[in-house]
């Protein structure tokens, strides 16, 4: 029998994994909510078997409703995972799992003892090309893990377009980087300095490098910034991860269709190319399938620790950003010809109101 699923919130998220579950022989996606009639519309038009609606109640009020997908906001994120658990239901959640770090914490001791099966979609855990390169390094190809470098710039969501609850680029979309580098190192970030820059004369920095080290000794830098190139005329990005052991190096990077792995390793050296795989969300659903069905919950679903931890840090290192020199370039006119610009993109990176 298929799992039956409510799907809330239906923006860019929602959208990728409707995508995914009518992939799925699984799942039968049986409602979906927004609070927006246009997304709503949208919905009935993807999923005309679904039910939509605009009252999440009418989901956790279900009994027949397993699993719920929270991928709304991160307002309403806590609120919800404590009606699912209340009601009974397995949660995919979206990060962050709330909008604050108390109230992160909040859930992970809310979910401590709670008897379904529960996640966050920290994609990056679930992509080939980390788990590739976690295995080489495992094997010990490049000795001793020493230095992690990691950068993702991109011509993303500038300041004011949404996500205002998920807080500037480097908590929202770098909470990722400060989790897949924390998942390397395997232990706690121990001392950091980060530097930002406010462009346009943006009040937040939307370019941050933090860089510092593990408490065993792996240092790290992460550079993150959707302030590349928004108004120019081909736009281009730069993504990639570079690891140094005391022998080897692991690297990667990718195009968002072809990620590239390089692993040069003392008895080998390995160039793998692969399909990107975007948020890695078909993984994802399949380890929640897998656990439901089995009764065992499945090893590769990330959790809401590993969130809750990755979101705080990024937050600390956005802090420590604001405690040093600010500079501030740029002119809120330009941030403004680049919010007119994206409004009618159809085709850019990161588009929260692309239809497709
Ligand atoms: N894991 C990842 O890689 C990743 C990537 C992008 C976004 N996200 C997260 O996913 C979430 C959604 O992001 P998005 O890009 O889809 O944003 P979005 O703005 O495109 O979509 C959010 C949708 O939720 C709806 N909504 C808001 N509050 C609601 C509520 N209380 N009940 C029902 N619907 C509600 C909005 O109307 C909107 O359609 C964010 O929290 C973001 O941090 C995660």
């Amino acid at each position: 029998m298929k799992i039956k699923v409510g799907l809330i919130g239906f923006g860019r998220m929602g959208r990728f994994y409707l995508t995914e579950f009518q992939r799925s022989s699984c799942y039968d996606v049986a409602y979906i909510c927004d609070l927006k009639e246009e997304n709503r519309e949208l919905a009935h038009q993807l999923s005309p078997d679904s039910t939509i609606t605009d009252s999440v109640d009418v989901i956790f009020n279900d009994n027949s409703i397993q699993l719920v997908v929270l991928c709304a906001l991160a307002n309403s994120r806590k609120e919800q995972i404590e009606k699912a658990r209340q009601t009974g239901k397995h949660i995919i959640s979206e990060k962050p799992i709330a909008d604050s770090i108390q109230r992160e914490w909040e859930v992970v001791d809310m979910l401590h003892d709670y008897d379904k099966f529960y996640t966050v979609n920290l994609y990056l855990r679930n992509s080939w090309y980390h788990n590739a390169i976690k295995d080489f390094i495992e094997e010990g190809e490049i000795g001793e893990l020493a230095i992690l470098r990691i950068c993702h710039m991109t011509p993303g969501l500038a300041p004011g377009e949404g996500h205002e609850y998920e807080g500037p680029a480097f908590h929202d979309c770098g909470m990722h980087y400060v989790d897949i580098a924390r998942w390397y190192a395997g232990c706690e970030y121990k001392t950091w300095h980060a530097q930002g820059i406010n462009m346009w004369s943006y009040k937040d920095p939307w370019w941050i490098q933090c860089h510092g080290t593990f408490e065993n000794g792996v240092v790290f830098d992460i550079t993150q910034g959707f302030v590349y190139g928004q108004l120019a005329k081909n736009q281009i990005h730069n993504s990639y991860i570079d690891i140094i052991g005391t022998k080897g190096v692991a690297r990667m990077t990718h195009d968002f269709k072809t990620a590239k792995v390089s692993l040069h390793g003392v008895t080998k050296t390995l160039e793998i190319e692969k399909p990107f795989g975007g948020k890695n969300i078909d993984k994802l659903i399949a380890e929640m399938a897998d656990s439901i069905m089995s009764g065992k919950r499945n090893a590769g679903m990330p959790e809401m620790r590993d969130s809750a931890i990755s979101s705080e840090f990024a937050w600390r290192f956005l802090e420590d950003a604001h405690t040093h020199e600010l500079p501030a370039i740029g002119n809120l006119k330009e941030l403004n010809e680049i919010r007119e610009r994206r409004a009618k993109m159809t085709d850019g990176y990161g588009l929260l109101h692309k239809l497709d």
